[in-house]
């Protein structure tokens, strides 16, 4: 079944449209990432999901019922916020408790429910400690295990990582993903984070100025990017663009290439000059510049030894390079 079916939905505040006609479906089970830049409405599309927003027109379908009009509490979702939202007064096991004892849940329940949300967590032993005497990981813990215990037909989260260390970020991602298994449900998630959008989703949906650029699965997306926006969303470094003319193609369209597609080596299609070596251990990123003036970065692998100032040639195997028309859109062979 669906678990979410958005159709027409849009979303003005005043005179401005912040959502533009977005229709889209959610399957039972799936985690869906919304991304794209700031600005670009990801945050106001999951409070119109969730019934903190009204949308301006189109429908907002849960589980197979039209929700336009059904309050935030009655929706059987849960959101977990980028700020956690806990109540500084209550322990951990009263703010894992609150929304269940307001639905007036048994105290049977309540107690079962968050002492298994609390296990899966590894919170157990915090249950009687304030939000104040916990690090920011255990805080956002706390922030999903409020929303596990109300055992929610659809979770959303809106960027829960952002305010953690990288570290503790890759940690807590990969907590959500096993969490995802484990609990079998619905979630959508919020991110401008790509990497994030790569590593926990079954599809992305990415987002520019309100409208629904693409949606697909990570490596669909990564393997074949219906625009120029959204090949250079994806991927660390970003895809590289320049001018098609600089391989003696039409100088109206725009080449595209992966950092990790270019080879240096003494016969490749393409020049350019070493500004910049990023040596990061188990990879090198050479920045470069073209005889055109584009930027260059080629990604190895490995450690290697390359002089700045260096003038070296690129190349790629054509499978790789990308086309794109003057407004961006892909065009294919
Ligand atoms: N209550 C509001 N009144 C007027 N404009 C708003 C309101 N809420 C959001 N906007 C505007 O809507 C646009 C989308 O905002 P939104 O918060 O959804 O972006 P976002 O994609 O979540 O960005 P970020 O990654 O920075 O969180 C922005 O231009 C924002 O200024
Ligand atoms: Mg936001």
């Amino acid at each position: 079944m669906t678990a979410l079916k958005l159709t027409n939905v849009c979303k003005s505040f005043g005179k401005i449209e912040v959502l533009k006609n977005i229709s889209l479906d959610v399957e039972e089970g799936e985690f869906v990432v919304f991304v794209g830049p700031s600005g670009c409405g990801k945050s106001t599309l999951l409070r119109v999901i969730a019934g903190l927003e009204d949308a301006t027109s189109g429908t907002v379908e849960i589980g197979g019922e039209i929700v336009n009009t059904v309050p935030p509490a009655k929706r059987g979702i849960a959101m977990v916020f980028q700020s956690y939202a806990l109540y500084p007064h209550l322990t951990v096991e009263g703010n894992m408790a609150l929304g269940l004892k307001q639905e007036g849940q048994p105290k049977d329940v309540i107690s079962s429910r968050v002492e298994k949300a609390s296990h899966m967590l590894s919170l157990d032993q915090y249950l009687a400690r304030r939000p104040s005497e916990l690090s920011g990981g255990q805080r956002q813990r706390v922030a999903i295990g409020r929303a596990i215990v109300r055992e929610p037909k659809l979770f959303l989260f809106d960027e829960p990582l952002s305010n953690l260390d990288a570290a503790l970020r890759m940690r807590t991602r990969i907590e959500i993903a096993t969490l995802h298994k484990a609990l079998d449900a619905s979630m959508i998630y919020v991110t401008h984070d790509q990497t994030e959008a790569m590593t926990l989703a079954d599809k992305i949906v990415v987002l520019r100025d309100g409208i629904v650029e693409q949606v697909g699965a990570p490596m669909e997306l990564y393997n074949n990017p219906a625009n120029q926006f959204v090949a250079g969303f994806l991927g660390a470094p970003s895809m590289n663009f320049l001018s098609a003319a600089e391989v003696g193609g039409n100088p109206d369209q725009v080449l595209g290439i992966r950092p990790e597609n270019l080879r240096i080596n003494g016969e490749g299609q393409l020049g350019g000059r070493v500004m910049h070596v990023e040596k990061l251990g188990g990879d090198t990123n050479v920045l470069l510049t073209s005889p055109g003036g584009d930027e260059i970065t080629v990604r190895l692998f490995g450690q290697h030894d390359i002089s700045p100032e260096a003038d070296v040639r690129l190349g790629f195997d054509p499978a790789h390079a990308y086309y794109f028309d003057a407004a961006g859109n892909r065009l294919r062979a």
